[in-house]
């Protein structure tokens, strides 16, 4: 780390210190807060994020209480988030460190299900107290700004570490939270950046790929038949489509690939949420 690293990691926590956002998930480091708070905010905003975390939280409140839940009162509480196979991987996840225990480094921590590079690294960084970058698509921006060109792949890495402060766990956080508020991708607030003197790129704005547009798309047909089996089950196809009000086979291919999922299973013409 240069001169220049260390000034800029010092104004960016000094801002954290003040401005960070107050989350639910955040200060305990509890390592199953942040698993599932991770899980959660893979593809969705913080503030969508919220409720379902502290409703999660009452219902399980450990990672045991998780293990021993039902998938189908998993997603009872998960349901209306979105992109459900996140909680069944979440619930697989759950069952495996009830059983082995938790892994104590990134590398163990990717081979959980639904934990991939980025989560990995969220959850060594907040919770386990390992000095590693999570480098999400804030990070990332932030990153290339800094350094004034878009970077991916080994550059981003060489930029995370260098730039990569103690406690990691802060540094972590105040990036995303610099991006979330401050260096925002198409607008900016730059006047009130507390890094502006050590940025290369202010004006860089990043392609970043759109989330598929979800009207009229098979997943909300499959976040419907979900929800309608939440609400009761088992149900019949025929009940399913009354209740979504989808056409049969819309209905129909969702359910398949429900079941291909691991998410509910069909039985003598019913449909029900898998245990
Ligand atoms: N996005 C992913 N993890 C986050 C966290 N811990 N705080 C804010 N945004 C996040």
């Amino acid at each position: 780390m240069g001169t220049l690293e260390i000034e800029r990691a010092q104004a960016l926590l000094s801002w954290y210190r003040i401005q960070r956002r107050q989350l639910p998930w955040r200060d305990t480091g509890e390592r199953y807060d942040v698993l599932v708070s991770e899980f959660m905010l893979q593809q969705t905003q913080v503030e969508r994020v919220i409720a379902y975390f502290e409703a999660w939280m009452n219902r399980f409140p450990t990672v045991e209480d998780l293990a021993k839940a039902s998938l189908a009162d998993a997603l009872s509480v998960w349901s209306g988030l979105g992109y459900n196979n996140r909680c069944k991987r979440l619930h697989d996840t759950a069952k495996i460190i009830a059983s082995d225990g938790w892994p104590t480094s990134v590398e163990g921590l990717e081979e959980l299900p639904g934990v991939g590079a980025y989560t990995a690294r969220a959850i060594a960084a907040f919770a386990l107290g390992k000095h590693v970058a999570a480098t999400d698509t804030n990070l990332r921006r932030v990153l290339s700004r800094w350094y004034g060109e878009p970077l991916k792949g080994r550059a981003l890495d060489v930029a995370a570490n260098q730039s990569l402060a103690d406690p990691a766990r802060d540094w972590n956080q105040a990036m995303m939270d610099l991006g979330a508020v401050i260096c925002r991708n198409h607008d900016p607030i730059c006047n009130q950046c507390p890094v502006g003197a050590w940025c290369a790129g202010p004006g860089l704005i990043l392609d970043v790929p759109r989330q598929t547009k979800f009207e009229g798309s098979a997943r909300q047909v499959r976040g419907a038949v979900v929800r309608a089996l939440v609400r009761r089950a088992p149900q019949s196809i025929v009940e399913l489509v009354a209740a979504t009000q989808f056409p049969t086979s819309h209905v129909l291919e969702a359910t398949s690939s429900l079941a291909t999922d691991g998410l509910v299973e069909t039985e003598d013409g019913v449909v029900r949420l898998c245990e």
